[in-house]
């Protein structure tokens, strides 16, 4: 099988030059100008378009078992509207129910996600803590592929871990080469706000954003930046959305602290006012955690995209329908949690980062394919395009213009977020393992032609925090008993 993809301009997140890209079984195997067409398979004429590393979206929740019900997109047709933006990897979430064995879990997903028709890959929530999960976590690295475990600080009464729960699975996470992920919000002042709103008759999705306002996920990310500060650990904080987080961030890196944050494209466009909406189902719709936000904070996240502050971008994408979220339609806090984007992610950050003249090309690969790629220690085989990497690529085409509506969408959901929004630069084709996966609009991508990947513990990168807590070397001072420390009375 092998495919060709002649007179395109080759954008790494390093550099950009003109080059054509010959894949064979599922690799790039030769990477220079005026590759011969003769004898290949399949060949794509890039001519005006830039070929670059495939998506990778770091954070998804497929057919997520959630807050009473399950988020509407399965494996296949999730990752097939991801093929659709652009993105040929996603990094879905294994969420045990508390008290459920992590490798339980870590099968059960495994088994809904067989039929993806792109590459794809778990983390894995601690949700609860004994030692079974401590062992688990110790399986669940050496022998099946997981270097990343999420903390969900939020969600009281579900599925959040608590101070105690975080003290124990970091170090644990450190200790395998793994890497500790949280959503940042603190879960005890959401339930008390939602409590509060509620007494005084607040019971729209008004009420959503008013429980968790913006220090609310500022107070979480500084306190568990600390906690990881303390314990040595490097941190991955979730959709980032406030001014707050993002300075905790900011400040955690001018100390020399690895603290890595990601960023969603609906948190970068949307702002709050969706929320007071007199159409219940269309505020409705927007409900996710944390919630959109007043709009300065939108260039905040900005800035932190372009200024390093922030390296990721993802969505999220937790899809559910009117009908679902019906469920809170007496109470806010039970509306389910999650918008789409999976789709559009692409094609937004294109759009308002490199067409706004926000982010260089360059810039636009990093954060949505290679810094994903090395955060999560499966760069290079994913994140670049260069001899030997996987042939997960997308050939853009930087004049297409399009308008997102939920009618003509891929994503198995009834609402976009994006509605009406008209972007330029689109794909023309994705290439996943070696072949054609989308072009012309249409999904090519058969089911289950997804791989599971393995993302290995991460040595090198834990022995840099190792010598980070050496600067901070623990100290005992001899003593002999009753006396002081000198040995006189
Ligand atoms: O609202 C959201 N984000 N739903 C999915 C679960 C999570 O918090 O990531
Ligand atoms: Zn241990
Ligand atoms: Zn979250
Ligand atoms: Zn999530």
């Amino acid at each position: 099988m092998s495919l060709l993809i002649k007179h395109g301009t080759v954008i790494n997140a390093d550099q950009s030059y003109a080059a054509d890209v010959l894949c064979e079984d599922g690799k790039i195997v030769a990477l220079e100008p005026g590759i011969s067409a003769s004898g290949i398979d399949t060949v794509i004429d890039a001519r005006n378009c830039l070929v670059m590393p495939g998506g990778i979206d770091p954070h998804t929740h497929m057919q997520l078992p959630f807050m009473g019900t399950v988020a509407s997109e399965d494996f296949y047709s999730g990752t097939a509207a991801a093929l659709a933006g652009g993105t040929t990897m996603i990094i879905d979430f294994v969420i045990p129910s508390p008290g459920e064995r992590l490798l339980d879990a870590y099968h059960k997903w495994r088994q809904w996600a067989e039929k993806s028709c792109c590459d794809y890959s778990f983390h894995v929530a601690v949700t609860w803590w004994d030692e079974s999960v401590h062992d688990d976590m110790g399986t669940l690295v050496r022998d099946w592929g997981v270097n990343s475990f999420k903390h969900f600080m939020a969600y009281k009464g579900a599925i959040m871990a608590d101070d105690g729960v975080l003290t124990q699975s970091f170090p644990r996470a450190l200790e395998l080469g793994a890497l500790p992920t949280v959503h940042a919000e603190n879960g005890e002042l959401v339930d008390y706000l939602q409590k509060l709103l509620q007494k005084k008759g607040i019971l729209g999705p008004e009420g959503h954003p008013q429980s968790r306002p913006p220090k609310v996920e500022g107070e979480a990310a500084q306190r568990v930046i600390q906690i990881a500060g303390i314990l040595g650990v490097p941190l991955y904080l979730v959709h980032n959305s406030a001014i707050e987080s993002v300075d905790a961030i900011a400040a955690a890196r001018r100390q020399g602290q690895r603290v890595f944050g990601e960023c969603l494209t609906q948190h970068l466009l949307i702002d709050e006012s969706v929320y007071y909406d007199k159409d219940w189902n269309r505020a409705a719709a927007h409900v996710m955690s944390p919630p959109f936000r007043p709009k300065a904070h939108q260039e905040a996240l900005w800035d932190a995209l372009s200024g390093g502050v922030l390296q990721t971008t993802a969505t999220d994408h937790c899809c559910f329908c009117g009908e679902q979220k019906e469920m809170g339609r007496e109470n806010f806090a039970k509306i389910p949690n999650g918008t789409a984007g999976v789709e559009d992610r692409m094609a937004v950050l294109w759009h308002h980062g490199v067409n706004m003249g926000r982010l260089t090309a360059n810039e636009f690969v990093a954060l949505t394919s290679t810094n994903a790629a090395r955060i999560f220690n499966i760069y290079p085989r994913k994140g670049v395009i260069r001899v030997g990497a996987d042939a997960d690529l997308v050939v853009w085409d930087p004049a297409l213009v399009r308008t997102i509506r939920a009618e003509t969408q891929h994503q198995r959901v009834d609402f976009n977020v994006f509605e009406g929004m008209e972007i330029t630069g689109a794909p023309a084709y994705t290439v996943s393992n070696g072949r054609i996966a989308y072009a012309d609009g249409k999904i090519l991508a058969a089911v289950g032609s997804g791989a599971y990947v393995n993302r290995p513990a991460f040595p090198a990168y834990i022995q840099a925090q190792v010598r980070q807590n050496g600067r901070h070397p623990l100290r005992s001072v001899p003593r002999s008993a009753g006396n002081g420390a000198d040995g006189r009375l």
